[in-house]
């Protein structure tokens, strides 16, 4: 791996223990002013410190971080599609590498849906973003979406989105956690972070899941909605912190949240 793309992941992934609290506020793409994220400024700002990376679009990122800000930045460049559209795998790549280059970013990002009728595309779409993130030493950060089938996320199904995105190049992988992870990380050779998905019931469901994650290998999360839909943001995201960085247990963690 050449200096610029180890540098620019070394931003991401803490090489002090490997591992990487990344904070997801994209989900505007598709899913429009989602509840909580209605003024990205505002839901950014308590947080960012908090967070080792920020994944997010070029136009959120234009309008609402401050560019004097030193958080890198993992860029959403995968669209076209909307929860109200016909079929969520239908997506493009939505950003030039020179834009991309022009932000400044540390990564970029783009969903596969793998098993949807859009495969093919999509995984195309992330071969070409390698060999333009290899030709400027970008790392590629590969989402294994599932669309609105969350019955998709089992270790069968998300080893075999896991290993093809590795296969193609992605220089990182951002899944789901499931039963069984483990055999996920395994048969994935690039590091692996685990999304929250939507809100669960309670806090300390995001934390379990995050600690069996951790547990079972991950180098981390980047979470979204677990962290800036709780009713205690900035508790969450110190939680979650404290789990990936410090290995700290639920309990230990849940201390965080008072
Ligand atoms: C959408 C994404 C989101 O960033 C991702 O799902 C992480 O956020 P959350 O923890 O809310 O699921 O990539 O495709």
């Amino acid at each position: 791996m050449d200096w610029g793309m180890k540098n620019r992941l070394a931003r991401i992934i803490n090489p002090k223990d490997n591992k990487t609290v990344m904070l997801a506020v994209d989900h505007g793409y598709f899913l429009g002013p989602v509840s909580k994220l209605e003024e990205p400024a505002k839901t950014i700002a308590p947080l960012i410190s908090y967070a080792d990376a920020l994944m997010l679009t070029r136009g959120v990122l234009r309008a609402s971080v401050d560019a004097a800000s030193s958080v890198p930045i993992v860029l959403r460049v995968s669209g076209g599609n909307s929860i109200v559209g016909k079929d969520l795998s239908n997506e493009s790549i939505t950003v030039a590498m020179e834009d991309a280059i022009r932000l400044n970013v540390s990564a970029v990002a783009l969903s596969i849906y793998v098993g949807s009728e859009h495969e093919h595309q999509t995984l195309v779409n992330l071969s070409r973003l390698v060999d333009e993130g290899q030709k400027y030493g970008i790392p590629v950060l590969a989402v294994t979406a599932v669309g609105k089938e969350l019955a998709k996320r089992d270790a069968r199904y998300l080893s075999l989105a896991c290993r093809i995105a590795a296969e193609l190049g992605a220089h990182f992988v951002k899944t789901y956690y499931c039963e069984d992870f483990g055999k996920v990380v395994k048969s994935c050779p690039v590091p692996l972070v685990i999304a929250g998905g939507p809100k669960l019931e309670t806090e300390l469901d995001a934390l379990n899941i995050a600690h069996a994650a951790i547990n079972e290998g991950a180098s981390g999360v980047d979470m979204g909605r677990n962290i800036w839909q709780s009713s205690n943001p900035v508790g969450m995201i110190k939680a979650i912190r404290a789990i990936v960085h410090e290995s700290a247990s639920v309990k230990e963690a849940q201390k965080l949240l008072k």
